[in-house]
C-alpha cells in the first residue's frame, strides 16, 4: 500500500492493548527473547489499573478458584490460573518492594497506590525490552504470505498510517466497560474477522437501577450502607450494600449483578445471620410496650427502619409490639430476611467493572490462548468470555491469561 517492504517494522509479537493482560503477556514474551511491540490507543497505558480498587488496585486474591469466574465453559480458566498463580504475582509484587495488605475475603490491595503496580509493569517491560507505543489506533490486520500478520495502524495526532509485520498477534483490548477508560469492541471485531464466535455480552459488577417506588426510596436513603446477604438465581453474596440516588450498589450488589438477568427479582436479607421472626416474637414478649421501629433500630440504621415502617406497618407505626399479631410479625420478619426487589436495569457499561461474555472460549486453546483455527492469533484478558467476581479475580485472570499466551507467542 505505497510502503516499501524495507520500511515495514517487523516484530515477533504485536500486542494490541496496554492494559493488565497485554502488558503481562508482553513482559513474559520479551523475557523469552521475543521482539515485542505493544500498541495502545489511549495517551497512557494501564488506565484501568490506575483507577482500580479505589486507586489501590485489588491486584489478586488469596483464594483463586475456577468457581470465582463466570464463563460458558467454567473449566476454561483453570489451566491458565494454575500456570501463573496468585502466589507468582505476589512474588513479583514483593520482588519490587511494593507494600500491600490483605483486606476481607482474601483481597490483596496496594497499601499506597495502584501506581505502584503500573510502575512495576513498566519497569518489567523496560527490563525485558518491550516497545510500547501509545496514541496508536489499530486500523486492520490481515494474513500475508508465510502466515505473518500485516497490521496497519494510525500513529499519533497526525494519524499517519504505518504497516507492521508480526509472527504473532495478541488481542488484549479488553471489553466494553467504561469507554472513557478504554472500553472498546475491537477485540470482538477482530475475533469475528478471523471466524471466532462470540457469546452474548452484558455489563457485570454493576449497580442496579429501579423505575418503581424503590427508586425514590433509594434516593432518600442515598449514601446509607449496611451488611446484607443478597441472592438471585441460586447465588448468594454476604457483603455491604449501598443505597445510591439511582438505586443500589456496594460490593454485595455488584457481585449479584453478574448473575442477574433483566426481569429477575433479587432477595435481600437485611438481617443476615439473624432469624427476624424469633427476634420480633421475643421482642413482643420482652418489650411489649416498645414500638416495632424502636426494636429494629437496635439492629438496622434508623433511616432504613423509618422507610420500611412506611412500606410494611404504616398502620401500626405508633402501636406497641403487644398489639401486633404473631402472624403480622411473621410477615414483617419474612420481608426483613427476604426483601424482594425488582431492578429495572443495571447502570450498564458506563459504570460496569467488567463485561460478561465475549470471545467464545470454544475456539481458544485454554493452554496457550491461541485461536484453534487461526495459527498465532491469541486472545487474553477480559475480551474473552471469562469474568471474575469482585475481589482481585479479574486482574488475576489478566495476569494468568497474559502469562500463558506470553509463553507461546
Ligand atoms: P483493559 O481494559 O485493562 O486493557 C485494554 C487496553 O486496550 C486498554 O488500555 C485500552 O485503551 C486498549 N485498547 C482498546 N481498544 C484499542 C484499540 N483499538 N487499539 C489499541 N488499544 C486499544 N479488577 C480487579 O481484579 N481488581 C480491581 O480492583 C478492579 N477494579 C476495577 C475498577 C474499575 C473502575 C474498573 C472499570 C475495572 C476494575 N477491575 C478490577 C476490572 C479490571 O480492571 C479488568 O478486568 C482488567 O483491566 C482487564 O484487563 P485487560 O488487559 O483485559 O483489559
Amino acid at each position: 500500500m505505497g510502503q516499501d517492504r524495507s520500511s515495514i517494522d517487523n516484530y515477533d509479537v504485536v500486542v494490541l492493548g496496554a492494559g493488565a493482560a497485554g502488558l503481562f503477556c508482553a513482559i513474559t514474551a520479551a523475557r523469552r527473547g521475543r521482539k515485542v511491540l505493544v500498541l495502545e490507543k489511549a495517551n497512557k497505558i494501564g488506565k484501568k489499573i490506575l483507577m482500580s480498587g479505589g486507586g489501590r488496585c485489588n491486584f489478586t486474591n488469596y483464594e483463586i478458584e475456577a468457581h470465582n469466574y463466570l464463563s460458558a465453559n467454567p473449566h476454561f480458566c483453570k489451566s491458565a490460573l494454575k500456570r501463573y498463580t496468585q502466589w507468582d504475582f505476589i512474588a513479583m509484587v514483593d520482588g519490587h518492594g511494593i507494600a500491600w495488605e490483605e483486606r476481607k475475603h482474601g483481597q490483596l490491595f496496594c497499601q499506597h497506590s495502584a501506581k505502584d503496580i503500573l510502575a512495576m509493569l513498566e519497569q518489567e517491560c523496560a527490563q525485558a525490552g518491550v516497545e510500547i507505543r501509545t496514541r496508536c489506533d489499530f486500523q486492520s490486520a490481515c494474513i500475508a504470505d508465510g502466515g505473518h500478520y500485516h497490521i496497519e495502524i494510525a500513529q499519533g495526532s497526525s494519524g499517519s498510517k504505518q504497516r507492521l509485520e508480526a509472527q504473532s498477534l495478541v488481542v488484549a483490548t479488553g471489553a466494553l466497560s467504561i469507554p472513557t477508560l478504554g472500553g472498546s469492541d475491537l477485540g470482538y471485531v477482530i475475533a469475528t474477522q478471523f471466524g471466532l464466535q462470540l457469546t452474548a455480552r452484558r455489563a457485570g459488577l454493576v449497580p442496579f437501577m429501579f423505575s418503581d417506588a424503590s427508586k425514590s426510596l433509594c434516593e432518600r436513603l442515598s449514601g446509607l450502607s449496611l451488611p446484607v446477604e443478597v441472592s438471585c438465581n441460586s447465588k448468594h453474596f454476604s457483603e455491604q450494600m449501598l443505597f445510591t440516588h439511582r438505586g443500589l450498589s456496594g460490593p454485595a450488589i455488584l457481585q449479584i449483578s453478574s448473575y442477574w438477568q433483566p426481569g429477575d427479582r433479587v432477595q435481600i436479607d437485611l438481617l443476615p445471620g439473624i432469624d427476624a421472626s424469633q427476634l420480633l416474637l421475643s421482642a413482643k414478649r420482652e418489650s411489649s410496650k416498645s414500638l416495632l421501629r424502636s426494636v429494629l433500630i437496635k439492629s438496622l440504621p434508623k433511616a432504613l427502619v423509618i422507610e420500611l415502617q412506611s412500606l410494611w406497618w404504616a398502620d401500626y407505626a405508633e402501636k406497641p409490639m403487644a398489639e401486633f399479631s404473631d402472624k403480622r410479625l411473621a410477615t414483617i420478619a419474612a420481608s426483613l430476611n427476604c426483601w424482594s426487589l425488582k431492578p429495572s436495569a443495571t447502570e450498564g457499561y458506563r459504570t460496569a467493572e467488567v463485561t460478561l461474555g465475549g470471545v467464545d472460549t470454544v475456539g481458544i486453546s485454554s493452554k496457550t490462548m491461541e485461536a484453534k483455527l487461526q495459527p498465532r492469533l491469541y486472545f487474553i484478558g477480559e475480551v474473552l468470555d471469562v469474568s471474575g467476581h469482585l475481589g482481585g479475580y479479574n486482574f488475576q485472570w489478566a495476569w494468568s491469561s497474559g502469562y500463558s499466551a506470553g509463553q507461546f507467542v
